[in-house]
């Protein structure tokens, strides 16, 4: 499957707005093409006459086994890429063995994700409304979800067609025109955050961590760490993972991408805390590189929805197939053949 086709028909297949809303970065195109570049200038080094036999890609993430290091990130309103929404992302996720991020801006009741039979954690955006959030936590958990992925980032979309119609910042789906789609919320609770009880608190630190845990008892992995100091921090704090993530070039566009900043933040907790990554994987070469350099797994986001709205559940699933299939390729020409052996000297950095 080539992903660069497959996103042109997604483009054919969804609204011009909703497409935008995908492809959006913070600061135009070049932010994700950069990003992904820097994953493609990790370069492998294939070991030869090393015995090992066929490769398995299977793994586990906080205890969950996965049949590949390839999971799905949490995103925004899937009812707009595709009628059923998460739904058919968690089917097509339970059906390839991997597992899914469910955004605190989903339209779908977290129930109906679970019943799909894939394991999923709950990202959460800590609202200025406290209660809300902790109503939520406590909800997914009740679903089932088995971690929270607490996303710390602050994101400002760029879009390529200014005025397309779509929100700018993710808190913004929490009021105004999509708020009533927050279908994890009661009646009363859409109103507490319709102003700016929504919006995400800034004021937020690490004490975060250990008020999660203590709402719903469940791990807690920080998504948007870019720094070894920040990683220490709040795995200090309780966090039992980090995910290395722009958010997809979505967050400061000139920061660091993920494949820069990884090495520094593995050299910093990966002996202590699961390490993931994320914006710009797009090749089973590039899952190959992230756990060389220390990742237990990545997730990749806008494939995923270019699956969802090409195939549904099984646009989600061929996406996903696809580069387990890449990575194991990968694994046979490196000569190991368990995804715990890809080990750093496996790569040249740029
Ligand atoms: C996102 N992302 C995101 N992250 C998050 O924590 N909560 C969210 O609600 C969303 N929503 C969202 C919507 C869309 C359309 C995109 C593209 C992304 C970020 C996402 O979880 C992940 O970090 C990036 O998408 C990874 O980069 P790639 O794989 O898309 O390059």
């Amino acid at each position: 499957m080539d992903l660069v086709d497959l996103e042109r028909r997604a483009a054919a297949a969804l609204e011009p707005h909703v497409y935008d809303y995908i492809r959006a970065t913070s600061g135009g195109p070049d932010v994700l093409a950069q990003q992904i570049a820097a994953w493609e200038a990790i370069r492998l080094r294939p070991r030869v006459l090393t015995g090992a036999g066929a490769p398995a890609a299977g793994t586990t993430v906080l205890g969950t086994p996965v049949a590949s290091p390839v999971l799905v990130a949490p995103m925004a309103q899937q009812i707009d890429v595709h009628p059923d929404g998460e739904r058919a992302t968690a089917r097509g996720t339970a059906a390839a063995g991997a597992l899914l991020g469910v955004s605190t801006n989903t339209a779908v009741p977290f129930a109906d994700i679970a019943a799909e039979g894939a394991p999923w954690w709950f990202q959460l955006y800590v609202m200025r409304e406290r209660a809300v959030s902790a109503a939520l936590l406590r909800r997914a958990a009740d679903a089932g979800a088995s971690a929270v992925l607490l996303t710390v980032d602050i994101t400002r979309l760029r879009h390529p067609r200014p005025g397309s119609g779509v929100s700018v910042e993710p808190t913004e789906w929490t009021d105004g025109r999509t708020g009533r789609r927050l279908s994890n919320l009661t009646d009363d609770e859409r109103r507490a955050i319709a102003g700016d009880g929504g919006r995400t608190d800034r004021s937020l630190g690490v004490g975060a961590i250990e008020w999660i845990r203590d709402v719903c008892g469940l791990p807690v992995v920080v998504k948007g760490v870019l720094r070894g100091d920040d990683a220490v921090r709040v795995v200090d704090a309780g966090a039992a993972g980090v995910v290395v993530s722009t958010h997809g070039g979505r967050g400061l566009s000139s920061s660091v991408g993920s494949a820069t900043a990884l090495p520094e933040v593995v050299a910093a907790v990966g002996h202590r805390a699961e390490v993931y990554a994320d914006s710009g994987v797009r090749s089973g070469a590039h899952v190959a590189a992230a756990l060389a350099l220390g990742a237990r797994a990545v997730f990749v986001g806008r494939p995923a929805m270019w699956g969802l709205a090409v195939d549904g559940a099984a646009g989600v699933e061929a996406v996903l197939r696809e580069l387990r299939e890449e990575l194991l390729g990968a694994m046979d020409l490196l000569g190991v053949d368990r995804v715990d052996a890809l080990a750093r000297d496996l790569v040249h950095l740029p």
